[in-house]
């Protein structure tokens, strides 16, 4: 099958729905603007903070700049084309060589103007306004009404729970609310297939898969991504997922996509299956067996590698400890320096080793903790801590 035509669709009035437009704040005066709305299917913890992201960003290319005029109707493209000759963002986006998708690190064409963040329950809206109130202009909260959301929008993220997907993708009218747009999903475990499942069904799905199915016009455009707890402080390593069995991600989806998630941190693009293979149609080959471990590694080492850093971390605060330091002092003390390693490498792109010969002077304190962590396996056991995770996200699809 072609790769599928994807467009970032226009949000006007024409197609607002009543039950959204009843509660509106602002999104309903926006009818004869070319802006694209990014609709947050489950506005919880991650939602918030991407959100929160991409608002921030948008208000401070919005605000004057010295020697820079940038008038309030300033236009998204202008804006861009600011941003792009002034700033260069800390965070970063890289792709891997000859197995990945171009990583793309320019302006999207469009950038998403206005926001609808969907929840289920009032509480949960609640909590959402409050987070949200200095953007309560440009993010509109939607209680219990994810199709009418999405019909206004032009681009879809999922960030409900795993086992909240079914139910919400399912619901009467989604797929076809979503179809011809970008649905990006953060949901974790939850493959490209299942998503594809919970729309169309499952014989649907299987179809797709084998790239005979239905019309592609009927389809949304599925990508993965997958980013990690540091999100919350700007500081996620987000894998994008560029495989897709309707072929490559266009450039300016990608884009957009990248510039997502450099709002909360680094982004990396990696396939999980060569370009136009589907998973369970047919036996896998070498080529694919290699992408999809290097995708799960990819996956293994961003998501879960907070949680092993943080045992790392937890056994030198408690070395510390035990040698009378207090629990406070330590644990700043512990955080900070793995804060500095981790920046000199991602800033100096100093090979570890270098980092570690550095600091070590002879005869010194760092030598001597050193070899002890030699002698105790550290780094053999952190490595197998990998290969460990990675094999789990294979088996899972991650
Ligand atoms: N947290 C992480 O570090 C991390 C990292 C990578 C990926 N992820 C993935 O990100 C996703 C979200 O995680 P989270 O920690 O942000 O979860 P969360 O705080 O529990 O948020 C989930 C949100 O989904 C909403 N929701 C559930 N069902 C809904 C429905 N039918 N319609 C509309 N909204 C609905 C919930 O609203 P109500 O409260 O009203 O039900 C809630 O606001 C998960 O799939 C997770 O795997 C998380």
């Amino acid at each position: 099958m072609p790769a599928a035509t994807f467009n970032l669709p226009i949000v006007g009035a024409s197609n607002s729905s009543a039950a959204v437009m009843s509660s509106a704040s602002s999104v309903s005066s926006t009818s004869a603007h070319d802006h694209l709305t990014l609709a947050v299917l489950g506005c919880g913890s991650m939602g918030i903070a991407i959100l929160s992201g991409i608002l921030n960003e948008l208000a401070e290319m919005d605000a004057p700049r010295p020697l820079q005029v940038v008038t309030s109707s300033a236009s998204v493209s202008s804006l861009s084309a600011l941003y792009n000759a002034q700033s260069a963002p800390a965070a970063s986006s890289s792709s891997f060589g000859a197995s990945s998708a171009a990583a793309p690190d320019e302006m999207p064409e469009r950038l998403p103007t206005h926001f609808l963040a969907c929840v289920r329950r009032p509480e949960a809206a609640k909590r959402l306004r409050a987070a949200l109130w200095a953007h309560s202009s440009v993010v509109k909260v939607v209680v219990d009404d994810n199709v009418a959301a999405v019909q206004q929008a032009g681009v879809v993220l999922l960030a409900c729970q795993a086992g909240e997907a079914p139910a919400l993708l399912s619901a009467p009218g989604m797929s076809r609310a979503l179809q011809g747009k970008m649905l990006i999903s953060i949901c974790e475990g939850v493959t490209a297939e299942q998503i594809e499942g919970y729309l169309y069904g499952e014989e649907e799905a299987a179809a797709s898969s084998t790239a005979v199915a239905s019309p592609k016009e009927a389809r949304c455009r599925i990508v993965r991504a997958m980013p990690n707890a540091a999100s919350l402080i700007g500081e996620s390593m987000t894998v994008v997922d560029t495989s897709s069995a309707t072929g490559p991600l266009p450039a300016d989806a990608a884009a957009l996509v990248t510039w997502i998630f450099r709002r909360i941190g680094s982004v990396v693009h990696h396939p999980s299956r060569r370009a136009g293979a589907s998973a369970g149609t047919r036996a896998l080959t070498t080529v694919d067996r290699a992408a999809a471990s290097s995708a799960a590694a990819c996956t293994a080492l961003g998501a879960a590698g907070p949680a092993f850093f943080a045992l790392v971390l937890e056994a030198a605060i408690d070395g510390a400890v035990a040698m009378g330091l207090p629990r406070a002092e330590a644990q700043l003390l512990a955080a900070q320096s793995m804060r500095g390693a981790a920046g000199l490498v991602l800033q100096n792109g100093e090979h570890p080793t270098l980092l570690r010969d550095r600091i070590t002077s002879p005869g010194g304190c760092a030598i001597q903790g050193l070899l002890a962590l030699e002698e105790g396996g550290v780094r053999s056991t952190v490595a197998r801590a990998v290969r460990e995770a990675t094999a789990v996200a294979v088996q899972e699809g991650k």
